[in-house]
C-alpha cells in the first residue's frame, strides 16, 4: 500500500505537492470514486484517474551524464537554453539531482524516481560530492586551510570540508584544488573560494556519492546499472554516511 499522492508523483505527472493539490480538488479516482483525503493509501494495482484518464506507474530510469559547459541543470528554461534533460534521448519525464551551474561539468544525476531525489539531496544524508577547482594564482596554505575547516557564505558557516592542494602551475599563474563537501548550498564551491579570494576558472564535479566520470566524455552518458541504484538507496539511507573513503 502506498500513499495517493506518492504514487501520483511517482507516475510523473505531478510534483508531489501538485499531486496533493490534485486530490483536494476532487480531480482523483481511485477505482472509479472520488477521493480527496490525502494520505489514502492505494493498493499498488488499483486503477488511478486523474481527470478521467488512467495513471501508468513509470518505470523508474536513472542516468549518469557527464554535464558539459554551457547547458543548464534544469528540466526545462524560460530562456529556452539547451538543458541537460535535452542531453539525454527519452520519453521518460526526467529530470536533474541537484544543480550544476551552467559553466560547471562534470557527474550530473537525472532520474524520474522523487523517493532516491530526496534522499540524496537532503541534507542530513551528507551525500559526497567531490569537485575539481582550477583556480587563479598560487594557493597558499592559509588559503586552504579555512577551507578545511569552514567558510562564512551568505551569513552561515559551511561545515568542514575535505580539502587538498593537487597541483600548482607557476608558469600559467593557475592552482588545482580538489575539494569534497556534502552540503549543496548554491554555487557553494565558487562562494567559497570567494571567501578565502581565490577566482574559480574552471570547476569539475568528478564525483557524487560513488559515481564518477570513469568511461564518459563531456555531454555523453549511461544508465546506472541495478547495483549502483541499489547502492545509492543504502548510502543515502544510511544516515550515519559521512566520507566513504573506500571510494577516494
Ligand atoms: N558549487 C558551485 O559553485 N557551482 C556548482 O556548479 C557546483 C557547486
Amino acid at each position: 500500500m502506498e500513499r495517493l499522492q506518492k504514487i501520483i508523483a511517482q507516475s510523473g505527472i505531478a510534483s508531489r505537492r501538485h499531486a496533493e493539490e490534485l486530490i483536494k480538488s476532487g480531480r482523483v479516482k481511485v477505482n472509479g470514486t472520488v477521493v480527496t483525503e490525502l494520505g489514502t493509501k492505494v493498493e499498488k494495482n488499483q486503477p488511478i484517474e486523474v481527470d478521467g484518464v488512467r495513471l501508468s506507474k513509470e518505470e523508474p530510469v536513472y542516468f549518469l551524464l557527464y554535464k558539459p559547459r554551457g547547458v543548464v541543470t534544469t528540466a526545462s528554461d524560460d530562456k529556452k537554453r539547451k538543458t541537460v534533460v535535452d542531453l539525454i534521448p527519452t520519453d521518460m519525464r526526467i529530470y536533474p539531482v541537484g544543480r550544476l551551474d551552467y559553466d560547471t561539468t562534470g557527474v550530473l544525476l537525472l532520474t524520474n524516481d522523487g523517493t532516491l531525489t530526496n534522499l540524496l539531496t537532503h541534507p542530513k544524508n551528507k551525500i559526497d560530492k567531490v569537485y575539481r577547482v582550477k583556480v587563479k594564482g598560487i594557493a597558499k596554505a592559509e588559503q586552504i586551510i579555512p577551507l578545511q575547516e569552514g567558510v562564512v557564505i551568505d551569513g552561515v558557516k559551511t561545515a568542514p570540508a575535505k580539502v587538498k592542494l593537487r597541483k600548482t602551475d607557476p608558469s600559467k599563474n593557475t592552482s588545482m584544488i580538489e575539494i569534497t563537501i556534502h552540503e549543496g548550498r548554491n554555487h557553494q564551491v565558487k562562494k567559497m573560494m570567494q571567501a578565502v579570494g581565490l577566482d574559480v576558472l574552471k570547476l569539475t564535479r568528478i564525483r557524487f556519492a560513488f559515481l564518477t566520470l570513469d568511461g564518459l566524455t563531456s555531454g555523453n552518458y549511461r544508465k546506472l546499472n541495478p547495483k549502483e541504484v541499489k547502492r545509492l538507496y543504502e548510502l543515502a539511507q544510511s544516515k550515519k554516511h559521512k566520507t566513504n573513503k573506500k571510494h577516494l
